[in-house]
């Protein structure tokens, strides 16, 4: 373990969280470098909206979809020109005012005829002119059908205060799957061509969520470099030569993210050994990790060898069963305040988490900055009292 590491792990309490600022950035410059020229890179907060500062320098949009991910991006002075407003539900008093304070959003995406109307008769009310990006569905809830997009196009050609700028499709989480990530982009070119022989309509650009995958669990393989020069082979190869957004999260920033829990009790019952941590499952969610069958990239610290290690499950202090990190973890002379380090997990892990179940706290997040400082970005908080009732 580094020294430094190790000062700050002396000086400050676990559990939490560590985003690491250089992690990241290296991480954005591998995927451009991997990723041809006309793609440019737009970051989904949802997968972590702790490190929306760094990544501003580095990444050309931010897609919020909710309003507390917008007020984050706000209270950032994120620049509203650098946003795509995206999701389901786009609170129609929130969209209203945007429009009545003139906050100048990069894009609004529709998902449906009813944001459609909503977007188009409150620039109208307000005397604004927005730019659009249609979301075309790939078979759930989210985006709309091609005959809807097609309405769009036609009718905002005749608004002179609504721009199109393209069209905008989510493919899904962890696809690792070029022949399916080829089909979905063949389908899309096919439409864009679709577009120009119907309505005269050339996208400015194509925002495109690939979904790209993570490796989270010991022994799983995947060749990176090899799947994101296939990728982008699929790219050249598309008839549409103009800009391609790629709409990231998980694939930005998993690996900036290291989770910290100490040992807090140590038993052996019926035969198995169970280190409690101070963390759990509140804090800590992996993607397809189901009853912690699979080992993710964890170990302990201070390090040690494995010769003579026993298998330890480690379980969070929930009062559930269900609350267990790893099953069988072969540790060395584990001892109390030992501190399990949990790697990868800088997206979804601890947003995800089942935070308010059980009123235990909220872990503290830090960045871990580029100069090697520890900064503290929020402080370990109480749920508590959001799970007291007001009477
Ligand atoms: C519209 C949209 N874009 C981008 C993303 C980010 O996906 P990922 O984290 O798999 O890159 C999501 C995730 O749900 C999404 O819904």
């Amino acid at each position: 373990m580094d020294e430094n590491l190790k000062n700050f792990l002396d000086t400050h309490s676990t559990p939490m969280y560590v985003f690491d600022a250089s992690v990241l950035k290296k991480r954005v410059s591998y995927l451009k470098e991997m990723l041809p020229s006309n793609v440019s890179l737009c970051y989904a907060i949802k997968a972590n909206n702790f490190i929306v500062k760094e990544l501003d320098e580095v990444i050309d949009r931010f897609e919020v979809c909710s309003p507390g991910e917008l007020s984050v991006c706000r209270k950032l002075n994120i620049s509203g020109k650098k946003i795509i407003f995206s999701g389901v539900y786009k609170t129609p008093s929130v969209v209203e005012e945007l429009m009545a304070e003139d906050y100048p959003m990069g894009i609004y995406s529709i998902e449906s005829m009813v944001q459609y109307k909503l977007l188009v008769e409150m620039a109208s009310k307000y005397n604004r002119s927005i730019t659009v990006m249609p979301r075309l569905t790939s078979g759930n809830q989210f985006g709309m059908t091609k005959d809807e997009v097609k309405t769009i196009i036609a009718e905002v050609k005749e608004m002179p205060n609504v721009t199109i700028e393209g069209i905008q499709f989510f493919s899904g989480t962890q696809k690792n799957s070029l022949k399916k990530l080829k089909r979905e982009l063949t389908k899309l070119d096919e439409f864009i061509q679709l577009l120009k022989e119907e309505l005269d309509y050339v996208p400015k650009e194509l925002e495109f969520g690939p979904g790209f995958p993570v490796t989270y669990f010991k022994d799983e393989e995947f060749d990176e470099d090899e799947f994101l020069k296939g990728f982008s082979e699929i790219i050249d190869e598309m008839n549409f030569k103009s800009k391609i957004t790629l709409e990231l999260g998980r694939s930005i920033a998993a690996s900036c993210g290291t989770y910290y829990t100490s040992v807090v009790d140590m038993k052996s019952n019926k035969g198995q050994n169970y280190a409690i941590v101070d963390g759990g499952m509140n804090h800590l969610v992996y993607f397809g990790q189901s009853m912690a069958m699979k080992h993710p990239m964890c170990d302990v610290l201070p390090e040690r060898d494995e010769e003579g290690a026993v298998d330890w499950n480690i379980c969070g202090s929930l009062c559930t069963a269900n609350d267990i990190l790893v099953k069988q973890l072969p540790i060395k002379d584990l001892q109390l305040s030992d501190v399990i380090r949990f790697e990868k997990t800088g997206a979804y892990c601890m947003i995800e988490g089942i935070s308010l179940f059980l009123s235990r706290d909220l872990p503290s997040v830090y960045i871990k900055n580029e100069d090697g400082i520890y900064k503290s970005v929020r402080d370990s908080l109480p749920t508590h009292p959001i799970n007291t009732p007001n009477y």
